[in-house]
């Protein structure tokens, strides 16, 4: 396996999943301190419950945020976001495991209410970025590379009450003054950003602040996130010569179930619903298949004069994506990204995502074909049920095999088909909370941490076997 000197890598998290420090510091709530364990994509996700017993939006005052909103959370619930796995208090401890398996970049997401507790103020919380200088210095401290995810799948709850999330325009205006003041502060120290996370999967209120799911808003959202994803990357051009300005998307490929041609046309229409995003934040215009799909479902976005000057101006630097498994379609199937439709060639985890090595290569040459810009590839990984012993070593020679077959087809991307690639960072270094069912059991990562479902637990952290597996295959990696 041959990699380019300069590669990036690395590990991923997100903050709502990872950093706990639910109520310190001034932080304020966001959508997911609502969700509660449970599969993400039911409406039990969102149940919160306002003092006098009411559900649904929860319609506070700024002076009732954290400790006092503490009150608005239903005590019988379990809320990963309130807990995550401490890296609030434990970052030290977290980057220098990090360093040590010899990765030189880390990539984790702002929490926005640390910065601005409810997306408005004019002035940002002090304390909030305080810890997030504390973890860029740390990662500078070990050369490695701090690859800023600014808003991860979330949103002040703030704006999502009181303006409907990103159906309003006010939200690009918050998520502006986020980016203006993360580039101030870190803009010296931070080259690689990316605006947003899956911006091709949010949905609902946890991840959009919306209300509602349907297509409409959805895709009216989508394109507020697309012109606050292109002025914030004109803001950074401008402000910082030398950023790099990425989003990141879901593009576990979809494969066509058939050769049959119906079968694989469905698969050209399928990916589509995918590539739209990146297309429109790549290439700078809506691509003529969306708009006759707008025609046909008599969906209208409501622009703003300039705005299509603003996405053809102000394209990505590269693109970001997360690759996990693959799926397939056919004529038949309503394709769905979340839907994990069986493929008979590919072995699945418990969760029924498929391993399929080479996807990622796929998705490589895919994305390089199509926009000619460098890739990077931000999450990757498995997750699974571990087992470990009275020491808490985990012995997980399928996460070694699932990472080293991965690693191959991505070395085969670069040496034989030419793909620019910036770097990788594996999903979950240090195990998680789980994004779409809230459970620790999923975990990913190379470092255990003592905590179950129920968040009992040390919180200690343990490598795995993985952990020593990776520590070699770097070592290897930088004497090339
Ligand atoms: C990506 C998200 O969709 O997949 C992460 O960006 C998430 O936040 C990851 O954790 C893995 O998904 P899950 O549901 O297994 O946690």
């Amino acid at each position: 396996m041959k990699f380019p000197k300069e590669f990036l890598f690395g590990g991923a998290t997100a903050d709502f999943q990872f950093e706990g420090g639910f109520a310190e510091d001034g932080r304020g709530l966001i959508t997911h301190d609502f969700v509660t364990t449970g599969d993400v994509s039911t409406p039990r996700r969102i149940t919160y419950q306002t003092p006098d017993g009411k559900t649904g939006a929860v319609d506070w005052k700024k002076e009732s945020m954290p400790p006092e909103a503490v009150g608005y959370f239903d005590e019988t619930e379990k809320y990963p976001s309130h807990y995550g796995v401490d890296f609030y208090h434990r970052y030290q401890e977290d980057i220098k495991l990090i360093a040590d398996l010899g990765m030189n970049v880390f990539r984790f997401s702002i929490c926005w209410s640390r910065i601005f507790p409810t997306g408005e103020e004019t002035v940002p919380n002090e304390q909030g970025l305080l810890f997030y200088q504390k973890v860029i210095d740390e990662c500078q401290k070990y050369g490695i590379e701090p690859l800023i995810t600014i808003c991860h799948d979330e949103i002040p709850a703030e704006l999502a009450n009181k303006y409907d999330g990103w159906s309003s325009r006010k939200t690009i205006t918050a998520y502006l003054r986020l980016c203006q003041v993360l580039f101030e502060r870190f803009g010296k120290q931070v080259k690689y950003w990316l605006t947003f996370n899956e911006v091709n999967v949010l949905r609902g209120y946890s991840m959009l602040g919306t209300r509602s799911v349907d297509e409409q808003t959805f895709y009216q959202a989508s394109h507020h996130i697309f012109i606050a994803s292109a002025l914030a990357t004109k803001m950074a051009h401008e402000m910082l010569p030398e950023a790099m300005l990425g989003t990141m998307y879901a593009l576990s490929p979809v494969y066509p179930l058939t050769c049959k041609p119906e079968d694989v046309f469905s698969q050209v229409t399928a990916r589509r619903k995918t590539l739209f995003f990146s297309d429109v934040m790549i290439r700078g215009t809506y691509p003529n298949y969306q708009k006759k799909y707008f025609e046909k479902e008599g969906i209208k976005i409501v622009m703003e004069p300039g705005d299509l000057e603003t996405l053809k101006n102000h394209t990505l630097d590269y693109i970001a994506f997360s690759c996990y498994r693959s799926t397939t379609v056919n004529q038949e199937s309503q394709y769905d990204i979340m839907v994990m439709d069986p493929n008979p060639y590919l072995p699945k985890t418990k969760w029924n995502w498929t391993v399929d090595p080479m996807s990622i290569r796929y998705v490589l040459n895919e994305v390089y074909d199509r926009y000619q810009v460098p890739a990077f590839i931000v999450e990757n990984g498995m997750g699974e049920i571990d087992r470990w012993d009275e020491n808490f070593y985990v012995e997980d020679d399928y996460r070694i095999d699932y990472l080293n077959n991965h690693f191959k087809e991505i070395a085969k991307a670069i040496e034989e088909d030419g793909v620019p690639v910036l770097g990788y960072t594996m999903w979950g270094i240090i195990d998680l909370v789980s994004l779409s069912t809230g459970e620790m059991a999923k975990r990913y990562g190379l470092i255990f941490v003592d905590m179950d479902d129920f968040g009992n637990g040390s919180l200690n952290r343990y490598p795995k076997k993985s952990y020593f597996w990776m520590k070699d295959f770097l070592e290897a990696f930088h004497e090339k």
